[in-house]
């Protein structure tokens, strides 16, 4: 695997190719990421990853410094799993000026949800990953439905701009217990690591309530807080939102079976996580 940290190097060593496909991460590689290299073996060759904290999408008071950096054993796992280039640029290389053109999201689906939460993250995002993909240029681009606003975001942003990158979607990969497997997992102390599956559980839970005709979303949402919150959670949102744009469902969309993700943020002691289920 050859490691490439500056732009030209990497434009020298993918020229030619025309069915990279790309998996961009921030590191502390884990088998979540993994699963994201060997859904990019079914959508072409060569496989090329990126490792960058992009400081862009962390708000003031956010993990930046803090983020888990493990570049060594991410390297000796993509080589493991056969990937050609890994691009791992510095701040710097990536942004050898400051980055003043940046790409924002529209208001709907870019301040819903995440968005309310965390302003700018979503502009970071796109920025990021819109130059990561005129770096790279690939035909395909895997993204993890764990962060399902983002994948959201990106396909979208990558229809209007008509990049030529088919953005390829990967479930979220889950530990038995159901905890959706992420880099923000090792903050967790043991007892708030033994606690964590409750988010899980209490999606599957509205998403079973669903499926048993249950339509009164609001109340749902309230029910699924106050669950998480008596067990010492801070929960940000969980909110039942239309696949298509992530909006709230009218009950024309309930009636006419309109697909629908429920998803959540909640903090446990200083750990925000973050996850979703599709109903
Ligand atoms: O999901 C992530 O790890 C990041 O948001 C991404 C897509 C690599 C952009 O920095």
């Amino acid at each position: 695997m050859k490691i490439i940290s500056s732009i030209e190097e990497l434009r020298a060593q993918l020229r030619g190719q025309l069915r990279t496909v790309f998996v961009p991460t921030m590191g502390n590689l884990h088998e979540g990421h993994l699963t994201l290299m060997r859904l990019a073996r079914q959508h072409g060759d060569p496989i090329v990853a990126s490792i960058f904290v992009n400081r862009l999408q962390f708000g003031p008071g956010e993990d930046f410094e803090k983020y888990p950096r493990t570049f060594e054993s991410d390297v000796a796992k993509l080589e493991q799993e056969g990937v050609y280039v890994l691009f791992a640029p510095t701040e710097k290389d990536l942004y050898p000026e400051p980055q003043e053109y940046r790409v924002q999201p529209p208001d709907g689906l870019g301040n819903t949800l995440e968005g309310e939460f965390r302003p700018g993250f979503f502009t970071g995002v796109c920025t990021v990953v819109m130059k990561l993909f005129s770096c790279v240029q690939p035909s395909a681009a895997v993204f993890g439905k764990k962060d399902y606003q983002q994948l959201m975001i990106v396909r979208n942003m990558a229809r209007q701009f008509a990049v030529p990158t088919q953005i390829v979607a990967a479930e979220t990969h889950r530990a038995d217990d159901g905890l959706a497997l992420s880099s923000r997992n090792g903050y967790l102390s043991e007892d708030e690591r033994a606690a964590a599956p409750l988010l899980f559980r209490t999606l599957t839970q509205v998403a079973q309530q669903m499926h048993a005709g249950d339509r009164n979303i609001a109340a749902l949402q309230a029910q699924a807080m106050s669950t998480l919150a008596a067990e010492g959670w801070q929960p940000d949102y969980i909110a039942v939102r239309k696949r298509a744009d992530l909006q709230a469902p009218s009950p024309a969309d309930l009636e006419q079976g309109e697909p629908l993700v429920v998803l959540a943020a909640a903090k446990l002691g200083k750990t925000r996580l973050i996850d979703n289920l599709e109903v």
